[in-house]
């Protein structure tokens, strides 16, 4: 079975995840950044897994425009959602339907919000600034759940 693992990250959780998620996969795949690897083809996949993170409420430009260029491809595999951020799932699954768009997001039976990653050593000034004042944190912290990860993989395979 060939699998396409593609992601976007800014600071890297996300990045991270993907390649959890690849580790565990049996059989063939690739695993691309979206930000690096433009002219990827995910017609030639039998199932392709994408994520990414959140931003000001919106997930990396460059999942959004894969999404909206291959949606019709995307709806015709098996396909795997993911989202990496800090925002408790429960409150925000609409994300999926806000980011992969309603008829994706429904077809969809392996979504999953992984939990996010705080990472003080990799934002900037203004962003350590606005997460201070946000979140209260100001240290690094991850809530990247591995269980959850593991359950998503289980469920595509
Ligand atoms: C400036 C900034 C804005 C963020 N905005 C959101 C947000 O709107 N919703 C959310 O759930 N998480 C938000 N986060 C948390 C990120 O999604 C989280 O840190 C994630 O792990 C980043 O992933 P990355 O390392 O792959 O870029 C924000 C983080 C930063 C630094």
């Amino acid at each position: 079975m060939s699998t396409l693992v593609v992601f976007s990250s800014r600071h890297g959780a996300a990045k991270y995840a993907a390649e959890r998620i690849a580790g565990k996969l049996t059989g063939d795949f690739i695993i691309a950044d979206l930000d690096r690897k433009k002219n990827i083809s995910p017609e030639d996949f039998e199932t392709i897994i994408v994520g990414g993170s959140v931003y000001a409420g919106r997930i990396r430009s460059s999942v959004s425009a894969f999404v909206k260029k291959h949606e019709q491809i995307l709806l015709s595999r098996k396909t795997g959602l993911f989202i990496v951020c800090m925002s408790p799932p429960e409150k925000v699954q609409h994300y999926f339907n806000d980011f992969f768009g309603k008829p994706l997001s429904e077809q969809c039976s392996v979504k999953s919000i992984f939990g996010g990653k705080y990472d003080f050593q990799k934002m900037n000034f203004f962003e350590k600034l606005i997460i201070k004042k946000i979140s209260g944190f100001n240290k690094t912290v991850s809530t990247i759940d591995e269980e959850l990860i593991s359950e998503f993989v289980k469920k595509l395979l």
